[in-house]
């Protein structure tokens, strides 16, 4: 996938990483945005959910895989909702615990296993995927679909930008920029 004004692609060569990604987007959220987490068991969703809430200031052992739950809210400068899909058998279970109703502007909604069913999901979303690279390292697409998103992923690749002060971006982008 290319680079472009509404995606971004990055490797994260780390746990850690994911982590430290997640905190860099939790900084930017405003409220109001949806991110819908796609990727294989292990592919590090609730890694960077952890990382997304730290970054709006909850503390880092109160994020857990909502596997059992299939919602959790955490208050931080912005509540986040945890949503995981997986165990999910049919779109009405999502109606009856009122997912549609945590999609509001005051909250942050990271859902994981999004793709199961798209059908729920907003139509301004910021997606992000995650797939296994190595057994320490995972590949992050994000595409943001809808203005909210794109403005959102616009924050996003600021702040993981190089300063003049720092040398070193706070993550290094999965291809080579091409020189200037
Ligand atoms: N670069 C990486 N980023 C994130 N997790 C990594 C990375 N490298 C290894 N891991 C490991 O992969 C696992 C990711 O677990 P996590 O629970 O975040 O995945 P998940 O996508 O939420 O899985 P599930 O589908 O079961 O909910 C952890 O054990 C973590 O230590
Ligand atoms: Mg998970």
């Amino acid at each position: 996938m290319a680079t472009s004004v509404s995606s971004l692609e990055l490797l994260l060569s780390s746990p850690g990483k994911t982590e430290s990604f997640g905190y860099a987007i939790g900084q930017m959220l405003r409220g109001g945005e949806v991110l819908a987490l796609i990727g294989e068991l292990g592919a590090g969703k609730t890694a960077l959910v952890r990382g997304i809430a730290a970054g709006l200031g909850v503390a880092a052992d109160s994020v857990t895989s909502p596997t059992f739950m299939l919602v959790h809210e955490y208050q931080g400068r912005l509540p986040v909702i945890h949503i995981d899909l997986y165990r999910l058998q049919r779109p009405e279970e999502a109606e009856l615990i009122g997912l549609t109703d945590y999609l509001a502007d005051d909250v942050a909604v990271a859902i994981e296993w999004a793709d199961r069913f798209p059908q729920l999901l907003p139509d301004d979303r910021l997606e992000v995927r995650l797939a296994h690279r190595t057994r320490r390292t995972r590949g992050a697409q994000l595409e943001a679909r809808g203005s909210r998103s794109r403005s959102l992923l616009a924050r996003i690749k600021k702040i993981l930008r190089p300063t003049p002060r720092s040398s070193q971006p706070i993550l290094q982008p999965a291809r080579k920029a091409s020189p200037r």
